[in-house]
Protein backbone atom coordinates (compact mmCIF):
# COMPACT_ATOMS: atom_id res chain seq x y z
CA UNK A 1 0.00 0.00 0.00
CA UNK A 2 1.67 3.56 -0.35
CA UNK A 3 -0.23 7.63 0.15
CA UNK A 4 0.74 10.11 -2.32
CA UNK A 5 0.12 13.78 -1.49
CA UNK A 6 0.28 16.42 -4.27
CA UNK A 7 -0.35 20.11 -4.17
CA UNK A 8 -3.53 20.76 -5.85
CA UNK A 9 -3.20 24.61 -5.33
CA UNK A 10 -4.98 27.08 -3.10
CA UNK A 11 -8.87 28.38 -1.75
CA UNK A 12 -9.43 31.03 0.26
CA UNK A 13 -5.87 31.41 1.84
CA UNK A 14 -5.68 28.05 2.32
CA UNK A 15 -3.55 25.18 0.19
CA UNK A 16 -5.53 21.90 -1.00
CA UNK A 17 -4.03 18.67 -0.90
CA UNK A 18 -4.89 15.42 -3.90
CA UNK A 19 -3.95 11.93 -1.32
CA UNK A 20 -3.98 9.14 -3.57
CA UNK A 21 -5.00 6.14 -2.07
CA UNK A 22 -3.18 2.79 -3.57
CA UNK A 23 -4.12 -0.13 -2.40
CA UNK A 24 -2.88 -3.60 -2.56
CA UNK A 25 -5.29 -5.27 -4.55
CA UNK A 26 -5.50 -2.54 -7.13
CA UNK A 27 -8.25 0.07 -6.86
CA UNK A 28 -6.84 3.66 -6.23
CA UNK A 29 -8.71 6.65 -4.54
CA UNK A 30 -8.10 10.36 -5.32
CA UNK A 31 -9.25 12.54 -2.16
CA UNK A 32 -8.95 16.58 -2.29
CA UNK A 33 -8.96 18.18 0.80
CA UNK A 34 -11.22 20.54 -0.97
CA UNK A 35 -14.94 19.74 0.11
CA UNK A 36 -13.20 16.26 1.11
CA UNK A 37 -13.84 15.19 -2.46
CA UNK A 38 -13.76 11.66 -3.87
CA UNK A 39 -11.94 12.79 -6.78
CA UNK A 40 -11.30 9.93 -9.01
CA UNK A 41 -11.61 6.13 -8.13
CA UNK A 42 -9.24 4.07 -10.65
CA UNK A 43 -9.83 -0.05 -11.37
CA UNK A 44 -8.88 -2.25 -13.76
CA UNK A 45 -7.34 1.11 -16.31
CA UNK A 46 -11.01 2.62 -15.54
CA UNK A 47 -11.69 5.70 -14.02
CA UNK A 48 -14.86 5.14 -12.19
CA UNK A 49 -15.82 9.12 -11.31
CA UNK A 50 -16.41 12.20 -12.93
CA UNK A 51 -14.66 15.48 -11.83
CA UNK A 52 -12.67 18.15 -13.28
CA UNK A 53 -8.94 18.82 -14.07
CA UNK A 54 -7.82 21.48 -11.71
CA UNK A 55 -9.69 23.18 -8.41
CA UNK A 56 -11.23 25.96 -10.46
CA UNK A 57 -13.51 23.23 -11.75
CA UNK A 58 -14.31 21.96 -8.10
CA UNK A 59 -14.14 26.01 -6.66
CA UNK A 60 -16.69 26.82 -9.84
CA UNK A 61 -18.81 24.12 -11.03
CA UNK A 62 -22.35 23.31 -9.79
CA UNK A 63 -22.69 20.23 -9.89
CA UNK A 64 -20.71 18.84 -6.70
CA UNK A 65 -18.52 16.40 -8.30
CA UNK A 66 -17.43 13.88 -5.68
CA UNK A 67 -17.82 16.12 -2.76
CA UNK A 68 -18.99 15.45 0.89
CA UNK A 69 -22.22 17.03 1.49
CA UNK A 70 -23.45 18.68 4.27
CA UNK A 71 -24.45 19.68 6.62
CA UNK A 72 -27.36 18.45 5.79
CA UNK A 73 -27.51 16.64 2.21
CA UNK A 74 -30.17 16.86 -0.23
CA UNK A 75 -33.13 19.00 0.37
CA UNK A 76 -35.08 20.33 3.14
CA UNK A 77 -38.63 21.98 1.99
CA UNK A 78 -38.97 26.03 2.67
CA UNK A 79 -35.22 25.52 4.00
CA UNK A 80 -37.04 26.17 7.63
CA UNK A 81 -37.45 23.17 10.12
CA UNK A 82 -38.32 23.26 13.95
CA UNK A 83 -36.15 21.37 16.47
CA UNK A 84 -37.00 21.61 20.19
CA UNK A 85 -39.51 24.67 20.14
CA UNK A 86 -36.90 26.43 17.68
CA UNK A 87 -37.98 27.21 14.32
CA UNK A 88 -34.54 27.48 12.19
CA UNK A 89 -34.32 29.50 8.94
CA UNK A 90 -31.52 28.05 6.31
CA UNK A 91 -30.09 29.37 3.07
CA UNK A 92 -32.55 28.88 0.17
CA UNK A 93 -30.24 27.57 -2.66
CA UNK A 94 -32.82 25.35 -4.58
CA UNK A 95 -35.78 27.31 -5.42
CA UNK A 96 -37.34 27.44 -1.92
CA UNK A 97 -35.09 25.11 -0.58
CA UNK A 98 -32.04 24.63 1.32
CA UNK A 99 -30.05 21.87 -1.35
CA UNK A 100 -26.81 20.08 0.44
CA UNK A 101 -26.28 22.79 3.26
CA UNK A 102 -27.30 25.94 1.85
CA UNK A 103 -24.86 28.73 0.48
CA UNK A 104 -22.06 27.74 2.76
CA UNK A 105 -22.00 23.87 2.43
CA UNK A 106 -18.92 21.72 3.44
CA UNK A 107 -19.07 20.81 -0.58
CA UNK A 108 -17.31 24.07 -0.86
CA UNK A 109 -15.04 24.58 1.90
CA UNK A 110 -11.39 23.03 2.43
CA UNK A 111 -10.91 20.07 4.85
CA UNK A 112 -8.08 19.47 7.11
CA UNK A 113 -6.26 16.45 7.51
CA UNK A 114 -6.34 14.77 10.82
CA UNK A 115 -3.84 11.47 9.75
CA UNK A 116 -3.09 9.51 6.67
CA UNK A 117 -1.56 5.96 6.79
CA UNK A 118 -2.55 2.62 8.10
CA UNK A 119 -1.81 -1.04 6.57
CA UNK A 120 -4.87 -0.45 4.40
CA UNK A 121 -4.24 3.24 2.97
CA UNK A 122 -6.54 5.84 4.26
CA UNK A 123 -7.26 9.67 5.11
CA UNK A 124 -9.05 11.16 7.64
CA UNK A 125 -10.43 14.59 7.58
CA UNK A 126 -11.75 17.03 9.26
CA UNK A 127 -14.34 19.90 9.15
CA UNK A 128 -15.71 22.44 11.74
CA UNK A 129 -19.09 24.45 10.65
CA UNK A 130 -19.67 27.18 13.05
CA UNK A 131 -22.89 27.59 15.09
CA UNK A 132 -25.47 29.40 12.82
CA UNK A 133 -23.98 28.54 10.00
CA UNK A 134 -26.48 28.08 6.97
CA UNK A 135 -28.82 28.90 9.70
CA UNK A 136 -28.35 25.43 11.38
CA UNK A 137 -27.66 25.52 14.90
CA UNK A 138 -24.45 23.79 16.90
CA UNK A 139 -21.01 23.70 16.25
CA UNK A 140 -20.01 20.64 14.47
CA UNK A 141 -16.80 18.73 14.13
CA UNK A 142 -17.46 16.14 11.10
CA UNK A 143 -15.03 13.89 10.36
CA UNK A 144 -14.59 11.93 7.29
CA UNK A 145 -12.37 8.78 6.73
CA UNK A 146 -11.57 7.28 3.11
CA UNK A 147 -9.95 3.71 3.23
CA UNK A 148 -8.95 1.53 0.00
CA UNK A 149 -9.46 -2.12 1.56
CA UNK A 150 -7.04 -5.12 0.38
CA UNK A 151 -10.80 -6.45 -1.43
CA UNK A 152 -10.72 -3.17 -3.60
CA UNK A 153 -13.45 -1.47 -1.19
CA UNK A 154 -14.00 2.30 -0.83
CA UNK A 155 -14.56 2.96 2.72
CA UNK A 156 -16.27 5.77 3.66
CA UNK A 157 -16.94 6.56 7.77
CA UNK A 158 -18.78 9.31 8.90
CA UNK A 159 -18.52 10.57 12.72
CA UNK A 160 -19.68 13.96 14.64
CA UNK A 161 -20.58 16.02 17.20
CA UNK A 162 -22.74 18.98 18.04
CA UNK A 163 -22.78 20.89 20.70
CA UNK A 164 -25.92 21.63 20.37
CA UNK A 165 -29.39 19.81 18.95
CA UNK A 166 -29.07 20.17 15.57
CA UNK A 167 -30.08 17.81 11.91
CA UNK A 168 -27.00 16.34 9.90
CA UNK A 169 -27.44 13.91 6.66
CA UNK A 170 -24.01 14.04 4.95
CA UNK A 171 -23.22 11.98 2.00
CA UNK A 172 -21.01 11.37 -1.10
CA UNK A 173 -21.46 13.03 -4.01
CA UNK A 174 -19.66 10.85 -6.34
CA UNK A 175 -20.99 10.52 -10.18
CA UNK A 176 -19.80 7.09 -11.02
CA UNK A 177 -19.70 5.44 -14.69
CA UNK A 178 -18.41 2.10 -14.34
CA UNK A 179 -18.09 2.54 -18.07
CA UNK A 180 -15.60 5.26 -17.30
CA UNK A 181 -15.69 9.13 -17.23
CA UNK A 182 -16.72 10.50 -20.81
CA UNK A 183 -18.77 7.76 -21.28
CA UNK A 184 -22.48 7.31 -21.05
CA UNK A 185 -23.88 5.95 -18.12
CA UNK A 186 -27.33 4.68 -19.83
CA UNK A 187 -26.46 1.61 -21.00
CA UNK A 188 -25.13 0.54 -17.17
CA UNK A 189 -27.16 -1.85 -15.47
CA UNK A 190 -28.48 -0.58 -12.43
CA UNK A 191 -29.55 -2.59 -8.89
CA UNK A 192 -31.37 -1.26 -6.17
CA UNK A 193 -32.93 -3.47 -3.21
CA UNK A 194 -36.04 -1.34 -2.55
CA UNK A 195 -39.13 -1.85 -2.88
CA UNK A 196 -40.58 1.57 -2.11
CA UNK A 197 -39.26 4.89 -3.47
CA UNK A 198 -40.25 8.58 -2.46
CA UNK A 199 -42.23 10.42 -4.83
CA UNK A 200 -41.86 13.65 -5.30
CA UNK A 201 -43.57 17.31 -6.02
CA UNK A 202 -42.08 19.56 -8.76
CA UNK A 203 -39.09 20.78 -6.10
CA UNK A 204 -38.20 17.57 -5.55
CA UNK A 205 -39.63 17.72 -1.71
CA UNK A 206 -41.23 14.20 -1.10
CA UNK A 207 -44.86 13.83 -0.97
CA UNK A 208 -45.40 9.99 -0.54
CA UNK A 209 -43.87 6.71 -0.35
CA UNK A 210 -44.64 4.28 -3.13
CA UNK A 211 -44.05 0.79 -4.33
CA UNK A 212 -41.77 0.66 -7.15
CA UNK A 213 -43.74 -2.66 -8.03
CA UNK A 214 -44.85 -2.42 -11.89
CA UNK A 215 -43.57 1.37 -12.36
CA UNK A 216 -40.14 2.49 -14.18
CA UNK A 217 -38.76 3.06 -10.62
CA UNK A 218 -38.70 -1.17 -10.24
CA UNK A 219 -34.73 -1.94 -10.33
CA UNK A 220 -34.91 -5.14 -7.76
CA UNK A 221 -33.61 -7.23 -10.25
CA UNK A 222 -31.39 -4.54 -12.36
CA UNK A 223 -31.78 -3.10 -15.72
CA UNK A 224 -29.81 -0.46 -17.54
CA UNK A 225 -30.30 3.06 -16.91
CA UNK A 226 -31.84 3.90 -19.45
CA UNK A 227 -34.04 1.59 -20.21
CA UNK A 228 -37.31 3.66 -18.98
CA UNK A 229 -36.80 6.77 -19.68
CA UNK A 230 -38.89 7.65 -21.81
CA UNK A 231 -42.01 5.85 -19.73
CA UNK A 232 -45.24 7.34 -19.17
CA UNK A 233 -45.02 7.43 -15.88
CA UNK A 234 -45.54 11.06 -13.76
CA UNK A 235 -42.29 10.84 -11.42
CA UNK A 236 -40.15 10.05 -14.86
CA UNK A 237 -42.15 12.66 -16.60
CA UNK A 238 -41.32 15.00 -13.78
CA UNK A 239 -38.04 14.66 -13.37
CA UNK A 240 -36.69 13.35 -16.80
CA UNK A 241 -34.84 10.81 -15.22
CA UNK A 242 -34.16 9.62 -11.89
CA UNK A 243 -33.61 11.90 -8.91
CA UNK A 244 -35.41 10.20 -6.35
CA UNK A 245 -34.40 8.70 -2.66
CA UNK A 246 -34.97 4.75 -2.88
CA UNK A 247 -36.19 3.66 0.69
CA UNK A 248 -33.92 0.46 0.82
CA UNK A 249 -35.10 -3.27 2.36
CA UNK A 250 -32.03 -3.74 4.29
CA UNK A 251 -30.63 -6.58 1.62
CA UNK A 252 -27.27 -6.46 0.66
CA UNK A 253 -25.72 -5.03 -1.52
CA UNK A 254 -28.16 -1.85 -1.31
CA UNK A 255 -26.80 -1.09 -4.96
CA UNK A 256 -24.71 -1.88 -7.83
CA UNK A 257 -23.76 -0.45 -11.24
CA UNK A 258 -22.99 -2.74 -13.63
CA UNK A 259 -20.66 -1.98 -16.89
CA UNK A 260 -20.53 -4.87 -19.38
CA UNK A 261 -18.11 -2.77 -21.45
CA UNK A 262 -15.29 -3.58 -19.02
CA UNK A 263 -16.64 -5.37 -16.73
CA UNK A 264 -16.56 -3.45 -13.82
CA UNK A 265 -19.16 -3.77 -10.91
CA UNK A 266 -19.22 -0.98 -8.40
CA UNK A 267 -21.83 -2.78 -5.50
CA UNK A 268 -22.74 -0.26 -2.64
CA UNK A 269 -23.70 -1.25 1.28
CA UNK A 270 -24.20 1.52 3.89
CA UNK A 271 -25.60 1.75 7.25
CA UNK A 272 -28.33 4.74 5.91
CA UNK A 273 -31.64 3.93 5.27
CA UNK A 274 -32.00 5.53 2.08
CA UNK A 275 -30.16 6.09 -1.34
CA UNK A 276 -31.06 9.12 -4.11
CA UNK A 277 -30.18 7.78 -6.74
CA UNK A 278 -29.29 11.06 -9.45
CA UNK A 279 -29.04 10.08 -13.31
CA UNK A 280 -27.01 13.27 -13.58
CA UNK A 281 -30.23 14.34 -15.07
CA UNK A 282 -29.56 18.20 -15.22
CA UNK A 283 -25.99 17.74 -15.58
CA UNK A 284 -24.07 20.23 -18.14
CA UNK A 285 -21.24 21.42 -17.84
CA UNK A 286 -18.69 22.22 -20.90
CA UNK A 287 -15.53 21.40 -19.01
CA UNK A 288 -14.51 17.85 -16.91
CA UNK A 289 -11.92 15.61 -16.58
CA UNK A 290 -9.50 15.55 -20.07
CA UNK A 291 -11.36 18.78 -21.25
CA UNK A 292 -14.70 16.76 -22.23
CA UNK A 293 -17.98 18.16 -21.19
CA UNK A 294 -19.79 16.74 -18.44
CA UNK A 295 -23.08 15.78 -19.89
CA UNK A 296 -26.66 14.38 -18.79
CA UNK A 297 -26.65 10.56 -17.70
CA UNK A 298 -22.72 10.65 -18.14
CA UNK A 299 -23.06 8.98 -14.44
CA UNK A 300 -24.71 7.87 -11.45
CA UNK A 301 -25.07 9.05 -8.25
CA UNK A 302 -25.41 6.69 -5.15
CA UNK A 303 -26.13 9.30 -2.23
CA UNK A 304 -26.53 6.92 0.95
CA UNK A 305 -28.40 9.07 2.97
CA UNK A 306 -31.59 9.75 5.00
CA UNK A 307 -34.38 10.72 3.13
CA UNK A 308 -34.86 14.46 1.94
CA UNK A 309 -37.31 17.06 3.90
CA UNK A 310 -36.60 14.36 7.44
CA UNK A 311 -36.22 17.86 9.65
CA UNK A 312 -39.85 18.09 8.83
CA UNK A 313 -41.30 14.71 8.10
CA UNK A 314 -41.53 13.08 11.86
CA UNK A 315 -42.82 9.93 9.97
CA UNK A 316 -38.94 9.70 8.10
CA UNK A 317 -36.15 7.98 9.94
CA UNK A 318 -34.63 10.87 12.11
CA UNK A 319 -31.53 13.07 11.20
CA UNK A 320 -31.80 14.90 14.74
CA UNK A 321 -27.92 14.47 16.14
CA UNK A 322 -28.82 15.88 20.01
CA UNK A 323 -25.91 17.52 21.29
CA UNK A 324 -22.89 15.64 22.74
CA UNK A 325 -23.96 12.40 20.88
CA UNK A 326 -21.64 10.58 18.70
CA UNK A 327 -22.70 10.60 15.25
CA UNK A 328 -21.30 7.27 13.17
CA UNK A 329 -22.30 6.05 9.60
CA UNK A 330 -20.85 3.91 7.14
CA UNK A 331 -20.66 3.71 2.97
CA UNK A 332 -18.34 0.97 0.94
CA UNK A 333 -18.29 1.24 -2.94
CA UNK A 334 -16.77 -2.49 -3.71
CA UNK A 335 -15.25 -2.73 -6.97
CA UNK A 336 -15.16 -5.66 -9.05
CA UNK A 337 -14.17 -6.88 -12.24
CA UNK A 338 -16.15 -9.35 -13.50
C1 LIG B 1 -28.48 15.80 -6.22
C2 LIG B 1 -29.87 16.33 -6.25
C3 LIG B 1 -30.11 16.83 -7.66
C4 LIG B 1 -29.09 17.89 -8.03
C5 LIG B 1 -27.70 17.35 -7.76
C6 LIG B 1 -26.62 18.39 -7.91
O1 LIG B 1 -28.20 15.28 -4.95
O2 LIG B 1 -30.80 15.33 -5.89
O3 LIG B 1 -31.42 17.36 -7.79
O4 LIG B 1 -29.32 19.06 -7.30
O5 LIG B 1 -27.59 16.85 -6.47
O6 LIG B 1 -26.56 18.90 -9.20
Amino acid sequence: MSIICKDFGSCDGKSVEQYTLIGNGGLEADILTYGATVRALRFSGVDTVCGYDDLDGYINGKSYQGASVGRYGNRIANAEFTLGGTKYTLDRNNNKACLHGGNSGFSHRVWEVCSAGGDEPSVKLYFHSDDGEGGFPGNLDEYVTYTVTDSNEFLIKYEAVSDKDTVFNPTCHAYFNPSGTGETALDVFLTVNADEFTAVNSELIPTENRAVNMTPFDFRKGKRVGCDLVAKYDQIELVKGYDHNFILNGKEPAATLFSDKTGIAIECYTTEPGIQVYTATNLDEPCGKGGKPLRRFDAVCLETQHFPNSPNRPDFPSTVLYAGEHFESETVYKFIKK
